[in-house]
């Protein structure tokens, strides 16, 4: 047998990580080299990565392509056709305005380790704002545009920011969200309160500032503001905190380090996305996400790339060739989104008779992740474009791809319903419930063999505890991703859901917990579950069963509209309910949990498994009816 440079890589990356992530951290630079890859450490994980190097991840981002002597090459492209507005920015251009606003940080008191949160539609100031934040060692908080004041108040309240930076306003296809309102909201729930908030004023809905904000521009025009350089931070001083749900109300804040992120994320453009400087990468995901993150603003920056940054829709503005037409303008060579995105061009325009009109032969790979690639849409793809179809697993605490088909490095055969294979760095397993490997085609709990690879999870902020109970307690000596699925005899990763609580609407990851906190706060509610029900738009979309208090029975025809008001206003528009069913009661284990699986199973019309455990089988059937009426 012919051993393929992936299986070599990946053995490689396994058996000797030290030698791997050594020749891996060549391609960052460094301010001082670590001399120590892999580090064995006494509390969990038990191992650091690269403890003794220091680093600063905007100058990987920005300066050292400067000094290089390509600050004239294109770093930013901004397209908004909601705005009607496109802007392009070089590296020289990109580094001089995250200097300033690093600068305007610093005046306002922000350091090292200080946390910034920043609340922004898809403008470039997000951007600048995070490079500035890295540029001066503080962490930043950025939360999703479509969150509102309640989810907003929630990370305030765990970050504690010392300052907050928001946009008065994203613009949505169908109408303005003012943010500031949100954002004054979320201060009188949140009990922390920040220092300032520095607001940057959209001409679609300026914001009225009170003696708290500072607008950007005033701030950036005060003569005692000198550019910021590059502090120097140790490779495991955090860069960021981004919040994602868990299986409770309550959002966990991931924390990614330094070092190790630049060293991964710059491995996963050469290698698995074969993006580098001078090429153009396009994610059409939202800076609120990992992928955000990782693709539209780091990675592509450290690889020297330009990015495309776009405040749109796949479809709507004003139509589903607006992903092709991104390609043909920028010369895009990778596009990463997530397979709702691609089911609605699909719906809009099922012979992807708008590709036409568009010179697609810079595409050199399609990348889609977020939530499972459905055969059908992959075959779609395959059938429209002539580009590599890449579908890569991965998750908020990882940071980069735990599968995908590596097309920097071996381009594998794909197949319809796999991630392809393991990342090299991940040690991919498949356990059943008694933390024993399963033979190759038998499901399981997927997991990862510590240590994981550098740019995962360092913690969780403010909760190292919850760090070791969520990943690390299940299983002792694997990291548990909460999904489900198997590994076929040729070594391929299928993904097949969540095994916890958390669902994923149109790319989005969100908890039942979450919404539930939300429902379960109108009078009307005695007990309700919110679950995630199939939808062949967005994979799944959030629907509540809620049994009404007896004082509420007369009125219960109001409730689905209520609740529904109360959801959009407490966690987002992204939540927004399918359905409220009035049932007459919840199916429970004799301990009290839940049975949620069964709620799923009834709710996309299957036979309910009724578990040995249920306290009271006969609501089961009750639900069925109630459903039915
Ligand atoms: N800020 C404020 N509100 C937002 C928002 C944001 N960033 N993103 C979405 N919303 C709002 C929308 O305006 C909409 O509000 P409405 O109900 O008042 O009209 C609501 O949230 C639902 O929006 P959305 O989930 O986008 O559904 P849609 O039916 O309008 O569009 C898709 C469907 C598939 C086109 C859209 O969900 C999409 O583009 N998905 C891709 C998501 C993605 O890239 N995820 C990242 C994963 S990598
Ligand atoms: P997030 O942290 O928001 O990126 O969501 C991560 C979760 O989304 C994973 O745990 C999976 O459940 C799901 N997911 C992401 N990418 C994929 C994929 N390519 N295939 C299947 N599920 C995916």
């Amino acid at each position: 047998m012919t051993v393929s440079t992936y299986q070599d890589t990946h053995r490689h990356s396994l058996l000797d990580p030290d030698a791997f992530w050594a020749e891996a951290a060549k391609d960052i630079t460094w301010i001082k080299e670590p001399t120590t890859i892999l580090e064995e450490s006494e509390s969990t994980p038990g191992y650091t990565w690269f403890a003794d190097g220091t680093v600063n991840t905007s100058f990987n981002a920005l300066d050292r392509h400067v000094q290089l002597g390509r600050g004239s090459s294109t770093a930013l492209i901004y397209d908004s056709p909601v705005t009607d507005t496109r802007e392009t920015y070089t590296y020289s251009e990109l580094l001089a305005k995250t200097e300033t606003f690093a600068g305007a940080l610093r005046s306002l008191g922000v350091g090292r380790g200080d946390r910034v949160l920043i609340y922004f539609p898809m403008i470039p100031q997000a951007i600048v704002a995070m490079l500035a934040c890295a540029r001066i060692g503080a962490v930043h908080v950025v939360v999703f545009g479509g969150f509102g004041s309640a989810e907003l108040a929630t990370r305030i309240d765990d970050a504690r920011p010392k300052v907050i930076v928001a946009a008065s306003c994203g613009v949505e296809p169908k109408r303005v969200i003012k943010y500031k309102p949100l954002l004054d909201h979320a201060l009188e729930l949140s009990t922390h309160t920040p220092r300032r908030c520095v607001i940057f004023q959209r001409p679609q809905a300026p914001a009225e500032l009170t003696d708290r904000d500072i607008d950007w521009n005033t701030l950036l025009s005060s003569p005692d503001i000198e550019p910021a350089d590059c502090v120097e931070l140790a490779s495991t001083d955090p860069l960021y905190i981004l919040y994602t749900s868990g299986t409770t109300g309550k959002p966990k804040g991931i924390v990614r380090d330094n070092g190790g992120h630049a060293v991964a994320l710059q491995w996963s453009m050469n290698n698995i996305f074969d993006i580098g400087h001078g090429d153009v990468f396009f994610a059409g995901s939202d800076i609120g996400w990992v992928v955000g993150h990782s693709y539209i603003v780091y990675a592509p920056l450290f690889a020297g790339a330009a990015t495309v940054l776009y405040e749109g829709k796949p479809v709507g503005t004003p139509d589903a060739g607006a992903f092709w037409r991104l390609i043909a303008d920028y010369k895009v060579n990778g596009l990463f989104t997530a397979p709702t995105a691609i089911r609605a061009i699909k719906r809009d325009d099922p012979n992807g008779d708008a590709i036409a009109g568009y010179d697609l032969s810079t595409l050199r790979g399609l990348y889609l992740a977020g939530e499972r690639l459905d055969p059908d849409t992959y075959q779609w793809l395959t059938r429209v474009l002539d580009a590599p179809i890449v579908d890569n697993w991965w998750q908020t605490e990882t940071g980069w791809p735990i599968a995908s088909c590596l097309l920097g490095l071996e381009p594998m055969p794909t197949k319809p319903g796999s991630a392809t294979v393991p990342v090299p760095g991940y040690d991919v397993q498949i356990l059943n419930s008694d933390g024993n490997p399963v033979p190759a085609g038998e499901e399981g709990a997927v997991c990862i063999k510590l240590p994981l690879p550098p740019g995962a999870l360092a913690t969780v902020w403010d909760d190292h505890g919850r760090f070791e109970r969520s990943y690390l307690s299940t299983y002792p000596g694997y990291y548990l991703t909460g999904d489900g699925g198997y590994i076929d005899s040729d070594g391929y990763l299928f993904i097949l859901g969540r095994t916890d609580d958390v669902m994923n609407v149109a790319g989005h990851r969100l908890s039942s917990g979450q919404i539930e906190a939300a429902v379960a706060e109108h009078p009307g509610v005695a007990e309700c579950a919110v679950i995630g029900a199939q939808d062949a738009l967005k994979g799944q979309v959030p629907r509540a069963l809620v049994v009404p208090t007896t004082v509420y029975s007369d009125r219960v025809d109001t409730l689905p509209a209520e609740l529904g008001d109360l959801v959009r206003a407490k966690v987002g528009a992204i939540a927004t309910l399918a359905g409220v069913d009035i049932i007459p009661g919840l199916p429970k284990t004799r301990s009290g949990k839940i049975l949620r699986r069964t709620l799923r199973q009834i709710v996309d019309g299957q036979t309910p498994d009724i578990p040995s455990t249920i306290e009271n089988p006969s609501i089961v059937g009750e639900i069925v009816k109630a459903l039915r009426r």
